[in-house]
């Protein structure tokens, strides 16, 4: 008992002293035994742990909780200063509050002669968390650099740590490695570590690519008219953000009235009021960063669109087809070319016109002329016009060859010039005609003969021919009936 009162004197120091001092010889009674095994435990930050130690005829000996060279308890005295330790059911040791520098080897020893001991591992689980990037902060690398951050990740046990953009896995260990990184390699990366305890953590990591501007425009040819107005846009990526200025020819825009300039995002805008014919001409927008410039170029043009073709490829009839087609133009349009020859492809299969643009690109179309055999006929078209109207037009082609593939091509001239010459149209005469007039499929369709010109304004309008192509222009008849609607 006196040394039990000694011990509970000295319970708030810290006691370095071994339980081997407090042997007692035990005469012919049975040795102690531990009922609970050595064992390993785990918890979380914050838990409450119970480490068990039962022991079996116990006799006079001593049993004492050591962690290290540390005295816990004595006995049924608790010697350790720390207020999160308890001991309960005689030996059990109870652990509040547990942190992570609780992690280790805690024995439990009876004080025999020979000392036994079982002894229990302490292992806290420590959700995952990150600790940071290295290299630190956002990043900003040059296109075509290399980049590598490790994302610094802590946890028990160690967690897996992964890096993903939007959604997409970019590695599977703690380094994040470009090469050569482009424009869209810029964005938010997450770097996530798991170790199963708790919740995943990540960290997001901002990684900018700088670049030289890279310009598109929306539409590189802008149709107006006079007095109407134009919005020309580039669109425009750069990084960091670029200077846009933009030029009419070859000098910088000086801001009036009838000009203004706007950007949404990547969009940038130039904003024509009001045009006049001294508009018309091409348009650049230069984009410049300190990672170098580009630009964007534009035709703002009062000829007309391209012609666009609204008839059926398949004839009704064997020798005669009445092609049609739509043009948008801001200005009346004065003259429509139409060329046409039998087409040696089939109406299905791809085919490139490159070749006989060029015979007619920029020509004045003042006489009917016959390249590699296509046939062209002018129409001047005479009509009052609306502004915004699309006109149709159609003409009947005759003396068509039966079961045969004919390609067309039309071109429409307005006071400012031609417009580009349209795709080719593709059409397909019949074997024979049908059987008129009591054929009953035929009967609802409307008849169109000649040449017709229809604005879908609510203006009458005329069409002239002016001259057509020699030899098969011979097999064409104008009835010269006009539309107007
Ligand atoms: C021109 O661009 C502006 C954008 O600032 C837009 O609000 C407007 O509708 C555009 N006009 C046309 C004709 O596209
Ligand atoms: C321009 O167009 C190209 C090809 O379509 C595309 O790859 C590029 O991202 C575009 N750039 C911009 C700034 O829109
Ligand atoms: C257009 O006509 C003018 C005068 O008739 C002529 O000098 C010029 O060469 C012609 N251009 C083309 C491309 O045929
Ligand atoms: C033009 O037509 C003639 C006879 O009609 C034909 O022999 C010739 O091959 C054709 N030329 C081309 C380029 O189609």
């Amino acid at each position: 008992m006196a040394l039990n009162s000694e011990w509970i004197v000295g319970r708030w120091m810290v006691i370095l002293v071994t339980v081997h001092l407090f042997v007692y010889q035990g005469n012919g009674a049975k040795s102690p035994t531990f009922s609970t095994p050595s064992s390993t435990i785990q918890a979380v930050v914050g838990d409450t742990v119970l480490l068990p130690c039962k022991v079996v005829d116990l006799g006079n000996y001593l049993v004492a909780w050591k962690r290290g060279i540390a005295v816990l308890t004595a006995g049924t005295v608790k010697v350790s200063p720390d207020e999160r330790l308890f001991l309960l059911d005689n030996y059990n040791l109870q652990l509040r509050a547990v942190q992570e520098s609780d992690a280790g080897d805690y024995a439990c020893q009876i004080a025999t002669i020979q000392p036994i001991e079982i002894t229990h591992t302490l292992q806290i689980l420590v959700p995952p968390h990150i600790e940071g990037f290295s290299p630190e902060g956002s990043l900003e690398v040059e296109k075509g650099s290399r980049v590598q951050v490790d994302c610094v990740a802590g946890g028990h046990p160690e967690p897996s740590v992964s890096w993903s953009k939007n959604g997409r896995k970019m590695s599977s260990d703690a380094r994040l490695e470009l090469h050569n990184p482009q424009k869209q390699d810029a964005g938010m990366y997450l770097c996530t570590a798991n170790n199963g305890v708790g919740i995943p953590a990540s960290a997001q990591l901002e990684l900018n690519v700088l670049y030289a501007p890279d310009v598109n425009v929306s539409n590189n040819w802008i149709h107006a008219g006079d007095g109407s107005s134009a919005n020309l846009s580039c669109i425009v990526e750069s990084y960091p953000p670029a200077i846009v200025t933009w030029y009419r020819e070859t000098k910088p825009l000086t801001p009036t009235e009838r000009s203004e300039t706007r950007s949404t995002g990547h969009q940038y805008w130039l904003m024509l009021h009001h045009v006049r014919s001294s508009d018309f001409g091409l348009y650049t927008c230069v984009a410049e960063n300190r990672m170098g410039k580009a630009k964007g170029t534009i035709e703002l043009s009062g000829k007309p669109h391209r012609v666009v073709f609204t008839s059926q490829p398949e004839s009704r009839y064997k020798d005669r087809y009445t092609i049609a087609w739509t043009v948008h133009s801001l200005s009346p349009v004065e003259e429509f070319k139409l060329l046409y020859r039998r087409s040696s492809r089939s109406l299905s299969s791809p085919h490139s016109t490159a070749r006989y643009f060029r015979r007619f690109d920029g020509s004045n179309n003042t006489v009917a002329d016959i390249v590699d055999n296509w046939s062209e006929v002018a129409l001047r078209a005479s009509q009052s016009w609306e502004r915004d109207a699309k006109h149709e037009t159609s003409f009947e082609l005759k003396g068509l060859e039966p079961s045969a593939t004919y390609e067309a091509l039309v071109q429409a001239r307005n006071k400012f010039g031609w417009s580009q010459i349209s795709d080719t149209f593709h059409f397909v005469t019949r074997a024979y005609d049908p059987l008129e007039p009591s054929e009953p499929n035929f009967h609802s369709e409307p008849e169109v003969r000649g040449i017709g010109v229809r604005a879908l304004s609510s203006t009458s309008s005329k069409l002239v021919l002016v001259s057509a192509g020699l030899p098969l222009i011979t097999l064409l008849s104008f009835t010269g009936v006009f539309y107007g609607t």
